[in-house]
């Protein structure tokens, strides 16, 4: 058997309409992952519906919403094999409306492509999207210019968007002497897969060249930390019992091991069984960090556990906060924030509204000690208050499980990491 090739969590990101879906599409069809008479399906499809042009973006776009409105809403999951790495793309939504679900997807992703049309140029959910890969943990995000022959093919054009995106992924904390930029056709193919004849003067590598030239993820530091399992959905499934979803974060998972679920319904947690673990549809003995995994467990009903609950081993509870040190920085807030402001803090799988109770020290751009309120682009040391049961963690200690985002009436407000915490009596 050949060895395994490693495994990436690859998403796609962008403002809605500037071609994520049929990025991916024509990834996969032009890699020969979809079949010539699926494909033909699809652009049928797409004729009927009013929406030619869409039938790429029709690969990943399956709900019969996303079709008729030619939007992604929630996000799709597909197994792609490149010569170097087993991916799974993740093909999030653009429009704001969605925010939420691209959210979770960006916490699930080790790297990803920002998708900018030429035409367009970088946008309200572009300027988003990448603070949010930024906190999220999208470590190493690379930059497709799309829509090309829209703009001519001109490398003028290309290069003004170039300039525009590398001010912004700056602005936010990306090393852009890493970034790589390619210009490209979704919808006719072009530097995708193959290279491109309308633009000469780009002698740079393709979208897949990028992917297969990313660095490897090292999960065996990530392995050797306690579990932490945040909980997705829950399914009963009949003849199997309960079954809850979600990605191994850290640790390791194995079949029989006794795990603890918290906050679970009554706020103290439940233990559980794990009587079989599986992954894209095939049974496994145990699940690594990056897993997404579905799992039976004996011990729990659907109704004691759901999204936003975390599982970690018998002696390693996860902790449930009484409160929290976070650092954080300001990026879309209409005017200032202060103590008692209470929006909704999006952390691993949980969605929970939280109150700054102290601003503790304004760190930029200069500090101030007890600030009486932080703006846009200011960063800042603060003390939140959970107003519901949540499982936060030290980023030091569990990475994945002490980053959030902070959102207000629809908009990304803030975003940051967990530098202390105060768990909850039990
Ligand atoms: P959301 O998921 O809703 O945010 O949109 P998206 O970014 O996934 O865009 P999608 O792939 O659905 O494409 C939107 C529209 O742009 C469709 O009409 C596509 O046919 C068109 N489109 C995408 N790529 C290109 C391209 O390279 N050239 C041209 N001319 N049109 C494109
Ligand atoms: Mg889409």
């Amino acid at each position: 058997m050949a060895a395994a090739k490693p495994h990436m969590n690859f998403i796609f990101v962008g403002h809605v309409d500037h071609g994520k879906s049929t990025s991916v599409g024509r990834l996969l069809y032009d890699s020969g992952n979809v079949s010539e008479q699926a494909m033909k399906k699809l652009e049928e499809k797409a004729k009927q519906l009013g929406k030619v042009g869409f039938e790429f973006a029709f690969v990943m776009d399956n709900l019969k919403e996303e079709q008729e409105r030619g939007v992604t809403i929630d996000l799709s999951h597909q197994k792609f094999m490149s010569d170097k790495f087993d991916f799974t793309v993740i093909d999030a939504p653009g429009h704001r409306d969605f925010v939420k679900n691209m959210i979770t997807g960006a916490a699930q992703a080790d790297a990803g492509f920002l998708v900018v049309a030429a035409t367009d140029g970088v946008n309200a959910q572009t300027k988003e999207h990448v603070f949010l890969c930024k906190t999220l943990g999208v470590k190493q995000l690379h930059v497709l210019v799309n829509k090309m022959d829209l703009a001519k093919y001109e490398e003028k054009r290309y290069k003004e968007v170039v300039e525009e995106v590398t001010k912004l992924m700056k602005m936010v904390g990306y090393d852009v002497t890493k970034v790589k930029f390619v210009p490209v056709a979704s919808l006719k193919g072009e530097n995708l897969v193959k290279k491109s004849e309308n633009m000469p003067w780009y002698t740079g590598p393709t979208a897949l060249e990028v992917m297969n030239a990313l660095d490897p993820v090292d999960h065996s530091k990530l392995a050797a930390l306690a579990l932490r399992l945040p909980i997705q959905d829950v399914y009963n499934i009949t003849g199997v019992g309960v079954v809850p979803v979600g990605r191994v974060e850290t640790g390791v998972l194995k079949v029989n091991d006794k795990i603890f679920i918290v906050p679970a319904r009554d706020g103290k947690g439940i233990g559980a069984e794990v009587k079989a673990i599986e992954m894209h549809h095939e049974s496994i003995q145990q699940a690594q960090p990056g897993d997404n995994i579905g799992f039976n467990c004996r011990g729990i009903t659907v109704k004691d556990v759901a999204r936003g609950d975390v599982c970690g081993p018998m002696d390693s509870i996860p902790s449930i906060v009484e409160d929290f040190t976070a650092q954080v920085i300001v990026l879309n807030h209409p005017s200032v924030i202060t103590v008692g402001y209470t929006p909704v803090f999006h952390i691993h799988t949980a969605q929970v509204a939280c109150q700054f109770t102290e601003l503790i020290k304004k760190l930029s751009p200069e500090v101030v000690e007890k600030p009486d309120f932080i703006k846009n682009g200011e960063s800042a040391l603060v003390k939140i208050k959970p107003t519901k049961n949540l499982v936060v963690e030290k980023a030091m200690d569990f990475q994945p499980l002490g980053r959030f985002a902070i959102r207000d009436s629809g908009v990304t407000v803030a975003a940051g990491v967990c530098l202390d915490l105060t768990k909850k009596k039990a």
